[in-house]
């Protein structure tokens, strides 16, 4: 596997994150994702906001929440909108028939309610996020706890194999106070159905598949934007 450079990494991460800043105007409900690449995004719209920017926003983890209001970012509550109109938020995968595989900083559930909501749903990324097909990085997936080895044994009839996400050998547990599976299925050749059948699963919370739920991948390599619509 090639090696990637951090600092060219985090200059991608700035790069996409500053394209996509671009298309927030005044009055807008803006979402907000979660991770590293979005924290550039975050910082960005804070700084606007300091110049006159009018927006508030919903977050996708209490970190980000916690990040944004540290920014003077006005925040709502995400269960009382009905729309938002531009979100801005990282991946782990991407192809460019834009499914995504998303939910490596655990905030999954409310990521994907984010991108449910929105008009226009950004996902910004480095050059490494890229793939032909998704399953390198393996699937996250929240569980309610009194579920956990129904669910995992339900991923592994689909042909999965799980891992607890653990974080200094205790269960990594999420915003919502669930835990998380993560599953390889190898390589996906057909991330829509995958996504459909683990839909079917009672107590699976959420998925870290998104399929038909971005407007537009906006990823940076080098010093050139791409843009996958
Ligand atoms: C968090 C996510 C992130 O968007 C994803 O993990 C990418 O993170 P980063 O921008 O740090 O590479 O889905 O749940």
């Amino acid at each position: 596997m090639a090696t990637i450079d951090k600092t060219q990494q985090d200059a991608e991460k700035l790069t996409a994150a500053l394209a996509a800043v671009k298309f927030v105007k005044d009055g807008d409900v803006v979402g907000l994702g979660t991770g590293s690449t979005t924290t550039f995004a975050i910082k960005e719209l804070g700084k606007r906001v300091k110049e006159g920017l009018q927006i508030t926003a919903a977050a996708s983890s209490i970190r980000t929440e916690e990040l944004a209001k540290s920014f003077g970012i006005q925040i709502l509550d995400l269960g009382s909108l009905s729309t938002i109109d531009v979100s801005i938020d990282g991946a782990d995968e991407f192809t460019e028939t834009l499914d995504l595989i998303k939910g490596g900083g655990g905030a999954l559930f409310r990521e994907k309610i984010i991108a449910s909501l929105s008009k226009n749903a950004i996902i910004i990324t480095d050059a490494s996020k890229k793939v032909k097909k998704l399953g390198a990085f393996t699937v996250p997936i929240e569980v309610i706890p009194l579920a956990y080895q129904y669910v995992f044994d339900q991923v592994t009839e689909l042909s999965g194999r799980g891992q607890l996400r653990s974080v200094a050998h205790k269960p990594f547990i999420t915003d919502n106070g669930n835990l998380i599976i993560d599953a390889d299925f190898g390589l996906i050749d057909h991330p829509a159905k995958l996504a459909s059948d683990l839909n079917q699963i009672n107590g699976l919370l959420a998925h870290g598949l998104f399929i038909n739920l971005t407007s537009k991948v906006i990823m940076s390599e080098g010093t050139d934007i791409i843009v996958f619509e």
